[in-house]
């Protein structure tokens, strides 16, 4: 049976080809800041209180302006589509049934005009600022006229993290497959037979863009190409003005930077490594997320990903001051392991966790967590 984060790992190495699992699981250098993502978590201590009333109680969460069935929303992952035809389109089916909100990739096959149903509140595109400013207005225009109410611009990718999976396994030579990216590809007939009913992929945004290519491959290789390594404050000032709608940073670790988004207006953070797939040895997103809550003091929305499991780790960054967790590559797991259906079994069992959690630490809402439910490590309450 397919219930954790990990039966979806498991399961999603089974069914890709090697090739895709290491370019969902793998991240930059020795893949240090990736484990820590997860680690960290494991060392938080829950304090729960006993002897409490926890009768009526809900998973219910208030971010990025709306309210949610639980802390959680779906973060943006490009590619999804080639881990499994029609994957980004059953995302947003689950996100919607589930009752929490999802951010689509820049990297996204479906265009932003293309949705399987509207953009729900709170639902969200994500942005990489490229050199060409006219192009990138016309991508925030193109994410406002489809009806997202969130843009989130991704700032911790000025340049691109070296993976070591990606460069041995050759992925940027996936148009032009060797015999042994061949044989990986023709051993995982499931997934060939899949996607051969959608090939040949196309990256959304990059509709009207000839200059980026003709196919999936060459477009995202184009739009990463495009990136502004030069874009600063004044860049983050003039989408501010471009976007009415709810801006959120993401990619943040330094308390001063995401002081910095507040006073240039933007609506929330996400503290965020990027999954230890840009540069390794950062600290581990949840380590940085106390830092940053006390600096912003409620001037903006705080958000979280990186090494989100369990509705256990959920609640722990609740407790430590985050709205709302994002999921990264467990998304991409359980949609490439089992498609829409595991998607929204892995999401029911999180909240179901979630819920149980609360009520265990003696609470009714995951909104009523706070510091004073963490313990340090090796002590006992006072
Ligand atoms: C396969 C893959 C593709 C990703 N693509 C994007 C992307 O296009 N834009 C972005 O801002 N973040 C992207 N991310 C980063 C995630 O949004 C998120 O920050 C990270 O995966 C969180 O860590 P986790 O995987 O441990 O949950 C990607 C992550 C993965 C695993």
């Amino acid at each position: 049976m397919l219930l954790t984060a990990e039966d979806f790992r498991r399961a999603a190495r089974r069914r890709l080809p090697r090739l895709f699992f290491d370019y969902i699981e793998g991240a930059a250098g020795d893949e240090v800041t990736a484990a820590a993502n997860a680690a960290a978590f494991g060392r938080i201590r829950l304090q729960p209180r006993a002897l409490r009333d926890v009768a009526g109680r809900s998973t219910a969460a208030q971010f990025l302006g709306h309210r949610f069935a639980a802390p959680l929303m779906l973060g943006p992952v490009g590619s999804l589509g080639m881990f499994r035809a029609g994957a980004e389109a059953a995302a947003i089916r689950v996100a919607h049934r589930a009752g929490i909100p999802i951010c689509l990739s820049a990297f996204a096959m479906t265009a932003p005009e293309d949705l399987p149903e509207p953009p729900q509140p709170g639902d969200g595109w994500q942005l990489y600022v490229l050199r060409d400013r006219g192009r990138t207005a016309a991508m925030v225009d193109r994410v406002a006229s489809a009806g997202f109410s969130t843009l989130a611009v991704t700032v911790d990718t000025a340049v691109s993290g070296l993976r070591e999976r990606d460069i041995r396994n050759g992925l940027r030579r996936l148009s032009r497959p060797g015999p042994a990216m061949l044989a990986d590809l023709l051993a995982h007939p499931r997934w060939l037979a899949d996607l051969a009913a959608v090939w040949p992929p196309r990256m959304g945004l990059a509709r009207g863009w000839p200059e980026a290519g003709p196919g999936y491959l060459e477009q995202a290789a184009f739009l990463a190409g495009q990136i502004d390594p030069s874009f600063g404050p004044a860049g983050l000032e003039w989408l501010r003005g471009r976007w009415k709608g709810r801006l959120v940073v993401k990619g943040v670790l330094h308390p001063a930077d995401a002081r910095l988004c507040a006073d240039l207006g933007a609506d929330a953070v996400v503290v965020s490594n990027h999954g230890g797939r840009q540069l390794d040895g950062v600290t581990p997103a949840v380590e940085a997320l106390p830092g940053i809550v006390a600096a912003v003091a409620g001037r903006v929305e705080v958000l979280l990903d990186g090494g989100v499991r369990r509705g256990t780790d959920v609640v722990k960054a609740r407790a430590l001051g985050a709205a709302a967790c994002l999921l990264g590559r467990t998304q991409a797991f359980a949609l490439a392991a089992a498609g829409e259906a595991g998607l929204a079994a892995l999401l029911q069992h999180m909240q179901a966790e979630i819920d149980a959690a609360v009520a265990l630490m003696g609470e009714t809402k995951p909104g009523a967590l706070g510091p004073e439910h963490l313990a340090p490590a090796g002590t006992e309450a006072g």
